[in-house]
């Protein structure tokens, strides 16, 4: 049995809840930009606050000291931590407790088209890779042709170090009349952790899209390129394709399956509005 009996659970919930100052606040949640310094801010209800402090086991030096607040500078954050803001008023100590999240924004987002250049109608795969980010879970990485998502990737919770993310999708290139270049963006939601979200957009890469394969232009072309086929050879550059998307396999279209499905529907409604 504890010392406070049956009430001692009760009680102290309500001293947690009730009165500002009397007890220990929700935690303040802080996202820290890895290896950074950062600002921590001390405040007090109490009028007139004893002892004073922060404990942390990050180095930290004192910045301002005001009658309810003061203000820290911690650095060198390098793994998510938790500080406490304490105080002593009228004798009674009192704390907050910050919840530290360290990130490392995506600063380099590459895409890669691969092969580069197609034939209208073959596959191709889009990559996009984020060397270090963290964490991973808040990342979304969205590939784009022109302003169109075309696939969009989220992933589970990583370790604290920065760690590389990629996001790859298979398309099939195919002309049309569109002229939107690839590209990929990087976008960190740090908003429930305190933070901003931040996003960084990799440089946009065409593709180019041969209208018919080489090889059949090349005999078409026949005698004429003999002599010097590369000149002659020169893929017809179009930034603008159009992708299907292979990994949700989604048609343009109704799917066979489905119209049939429809079919069958509006017979069943017919039948249905004859019974009745
Ligand atoms: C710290 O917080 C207090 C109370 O919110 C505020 O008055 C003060 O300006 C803050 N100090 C700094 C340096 O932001
Ligand atoms: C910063 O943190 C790293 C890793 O925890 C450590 O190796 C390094 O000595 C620290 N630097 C300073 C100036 O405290
Ligand atoms: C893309 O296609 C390759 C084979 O061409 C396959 O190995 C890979 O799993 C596919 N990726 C996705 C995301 O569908
Ligand atoms: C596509 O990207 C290339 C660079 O990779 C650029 O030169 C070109 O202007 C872009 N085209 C469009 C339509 O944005």
């Amino acid at each position: 049995m504890s010392p406070f009996g049956f009430w001692g659970l009760p009680a102290a919930l309500l001293a947690l809840l009730c009165c500002p100052g009397s007890g220990e606040k929700a935690p303040e949640q802080v996202a820290v930009k890895r290896g950074e310094p950062y600002k921590v801010n001390c405040t007090s209800s109490c009028p007139h606050p004893q002892i004073r402090g922060l404990e942390t086991t990050l180095n930290k030096v004192e910045l301002q000291k005001h009658a309810q607040w003061t203000e820290y500078l911690v650095s060198n954050v390098s793994q998510d931590t938790v500080m406490y803001c304490h105080f002593t008023c009228s004798g009674k100590q009192m704390s907050k407790t910050i919840s530290v999240r360290v990130f490392h924004p995506p600063e380099q987002v590459l895409l890669e088209l691969q092969p580069a250049r197609v034939t209208a109608g073959s596959p191709f795969t889009i990559v996009c890779s984020v060397p270090a980010v963290t964490p991973l879970e808040k990342l979304t990485l969205t590939l784009l042709h022109g302003k169109k998502p075309l696939h969009t990737q989220t992933f589970g919770s990583g370790k604290d170090d920065p760690q590389e993310a990629t996001a790859t999708h298979n398309a099939t290139a195919h002309k049309e009349d569109g002229h939107h270049n690839f590209s990929c963006r990087a976008e960190l939601d740090l908003r429930s952790l305190g933070g901003d979200i931040i996003s960084s957009v990799s440089e946009a890469q065409a593709l180019q899209v041969y209208a018919v394969a080489p090889e059949t232009e090349k005999d078409l072309q026949g005698a004429r390129s003999l002599e010097d086929p590369e000149t002659d050879l020169g893929p017809t550059y179009m930034s603008g394709v159009s992708t299907t998307t292979a990994a949700s396999g989604a048609p343009q279209g109704l799917s066979p399956a489905l119209a049939e499905g429809l079919w069958q529907a509006v017979g069943l409604l017919g039948i249905f509005l004859f019974l009745m």
